[in-house]
């Protein structure tokens, strides 16, 4: 077993409380509500599916999806936990998510709408980004990737990003989307282990009036990194950057050439073959490459958009993630557009120039469902209700939150002042590893702020104690997943006994998925997530591995030891506190916390920046030499250390 499990320290004793005040507090849906559902009989079906699990899925891969080839069994399991799913069948996502509406009346409608941060739009109808995605697809075989291949994708949240995702798809490779906010290290260290030819960027990134060198990051990383061979550049802030001849490409020079035909047809691929690569943080410092196949994963994403956001022709649907993250490649790319829907995506900060940008483009393109994470709700929040009041948001009929536990006061200020107590709001709890949602309501589930309600149609979710055995009512324990679903990751790239190890080690017995996290059900069933057990930081909604942090602390010529936590914070939901041990003869001062704050910067990424360093003399670790991060965690916070015999010293 890999995971470091502390069950006897709260992450966050204030959501303890949190919980108990919420629970009975409950919202039901409307009857406008329940009448415009698309699925008005989910709780019947979510009994149905359980009953059997095989012939739903079986059901919905047929609504949901084309495929080129029938598949000839719904699942094997003969090789668990690597299940497979929709065996023999021959299909691909992008013919999906394109082709098959370019033919249809769906040619004309909007796929996306587009606006930066400085007010440039754009906007492209299926039948345009088709085109477009068939034209990089051409440029990505013309320089010489193939089926099988990987293509790691290093940009800004811009049209091109999609674009690029669904090229490499529709050709047969396998893309490796790296977000834009991390840094050299981490970009290298992901080119390193998908082991790309061929990466794709940009000059530059916009964030709040400034631009990001997204070119000079990568060409640090290919340098440290040098299996790549060729790099495609999106023109996309005008800055100046170093073009290196022979490696280096203009998108717009080579979507130019005659190679760049609009028509490509969609490689046919098995349910099978692998569809993307991303990285996810774990217990140590190496990226673990998350894996997903492309036939489960298109069933399950289009299913799961489809029922909890209700989403019909005429929405204009917002996720606010961005598509470096998984919620991005599900949620913004690959689901909305197989389901043929109009979404739209933004490249900005939610309060910049002002806090009112966001409410703004609710108004301004009638955006009538809108996903996004309890950081940026909470952000907003503290600038008041004026900013979102004095526009129209009228349009909007279902909201969304992902990414850690919602607090129950910022999901009644989002409820009232942004829903205008209309709008149902949906905690969607899933992982990068579960492809898509897992715990969820639908629009016709009664709600309680803060609380994920009910594990999704055909998905068996339970709260265990360490034996196995269910826990009670209210009472903390591992939230485990007892039956495999399309969507489910397939493996850790490269290293399968990791996947193993990480995730159906500590229930192996049983055959359980175990989540990390910890969660416990109230009387009424209804889920509610506490928050990770293991070595996993959320900050401001974002996933970071401690090892990552710790290992780009060490990798500063004056630190030799270092131990990362996650402390709560109201605003970002964690900060970072580090504790660093400096090479003997150096004294810590605060100069150099700032210059290891911006060597964890230049590593790993802003996000990755902590709030507070402290320099220790030694570390509490068990006689076996692990930290004993949750000791560090029980003194910042003030909290009884609990049980130290496992303490070396
Ligand atoms: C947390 C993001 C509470 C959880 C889609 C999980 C949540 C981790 C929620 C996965 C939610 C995600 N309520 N916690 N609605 N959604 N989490 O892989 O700890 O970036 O294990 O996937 O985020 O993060 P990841």
């Amino acid at each position: 077993m890999t995971t470091t499990l502390e069950p006897n320290i709260h992450p966050d004793s204030q959501r303890e409380v949190e919980i108990l005040a919420a629970e009975s507090e409950i919202y039901h849906p409307s009857p406008e509500v329940v009448a415009q559902a698309l699925i008005p009989n989910y709780m019947d079906l979510r009994t149905e599916a359980l009953a059997d699990v095989e012939s739903y899925w079986d059901a919905r891969a047929q609504e949901m999806v084309d495929w080129f080839e029938p598949y000839e069994k719904v699942l094997d399991d003969s090789g668990k936990p690597f299940y497979k799913w929709f065996v023999g069948g021959k299909t691909n996502i992008a013919y999906n998510a394109l082709d098959r509406h370019a033919k249809t009346w769906r040619k004309n409608k909007l796929a996306m709408i587009w606006e930066s941060e400085d007010g440039e739009h754009r906007t492209y109808s299926f039948f345009r980004l088709w085109q477009e995605v068939n034209k990089f697809a051409n440029v990505l075989k013309s320089m010489g990737v193939k089926k099988g291949d990987t293509v790691t994708i290093y940009m800004g949240r811009v049209p091109e990003l999609p674009m690029a995702m669904l090229a490499t798809a529709k050709i047969g490779a396998i893309h490796s989307v790296v977000y834009g906010g991390f840094s050299e290290q981490s970009l290298a260290s992901r080119i390193e282990d998908a082991q790309s030819k061929v990466l794709v960027t940009c000059d530059g990134a916009w964030l709040r009036g400034k631009t990001v060198n997204l070119k000079e990051i990568v060409d640090e990383a290919v340098r440290r990194s040098p299996v790549v061979q060729s790099v495609i550049v999106l023109k996309r802030t005008g800055q100046p950057v170093t073009m290196e001849q022979g490696r280096d490409y203009w998108w717009h020079d080579l979507m130019s050439l005659p190679i760049a035909s609009p028509k490509c047809e969609s490689e046919p691929m098995d349910a099978e073959d692998p569809l993307f690569i991303l990285y996810t943080s774990g217990t140590t410092g190496k990226p673990k490459g998350v894996l997903h196949t492309i036939g489960g994963y298109q069933v399950y994403i289009a299913t799961t958009l489809q029922y909890v956001f209700d989403l019909k022709d005429e929405d204009r649907y917002w996720c606010a993630a961005d598509p470096g993250w998984i919620t991005g490649h599900s949620y913004i790319v690959y689901a909305p557009l197989i389901l043929g829907a109009t979404s739209f995506m933004y490249e900005g900060a939610p309060d910049y120039p002002y806090p009112n940008r966001w409410w703004q483009l609710v108004e301004k393109y009638g955006i009538t469902i809108l996903y996004t994470a309890p950081t940026a709700i909470r952000g907003l929040m503290r600038f008041g209700d004026a900013w979102a009041t004095r526009h129209d948001l009228s349009s909007l009929r279902l909201l969304g939150s992902v990414g850690e536990p919602i607090n129950p006061e910022a999901w009644r200020w989002y409820h009232r002042v942004i829903g205008k107590e209309q709008c149902p709001i949906m905690d969607t709890w899933w992982q990068t590893e579960t492809g898509g949602f897992m715990i969820t309501p639908t629009p016709v589930v009664p709600l309680k702020p803060g609380s994920g309600t009910l594990p999704f149609t055909g998905i068996e979710a339970d709260v265990v104690r360490e034996d196995g055995t269910s826990c009670g009512p209210n009472e903390d324990g591992y939230l485990v997943l007892k039956k495999p679903w399309p969507g489910m990751a397939r493996t850790v790239w490269g290293d399968p006994e990791r996947y193993i190890q990480q995730y159906w080690a500590e229930f192996a017995k049983q055959g359980w998925y175990f989540s990390g996290d910890s969660a416990r059900k109230d009387d009424d069933g209804y889920f509610w997530i506490i928050g990770r057990m293991d070595d996993v930081l959320k900050v401001s909604g974002y996933r970071l591995g401690t090892a990552e942090v710790e290992s780009a602390l060490v990798s500063h010529k004056l630190v030799s030891e270092a131990a990362v936590i996650g402390v709560p914070d109201e605003l970002k939901g964690n900060v970072i506190y580090a504790f660093c041990i400096l090479n003997s003869g150096v004294t810590g001062n605060g100069d150099l916390a700032d210059e290891l704050k911006r060597h964890v910067r230049t590593e790993v990424g802003p996000i990755a920046v902590p709030a507070k360093i402290e320099f220790v003399d030694s570390l509490p670790k068990t006689r076996s030499g692990k930290i004993m991060r949750r000791l560090l965690k029980a003194q910042v916070l003030g909290q009884p250390i609990g049980d130290t015999s496992t303490l070396a010293d």
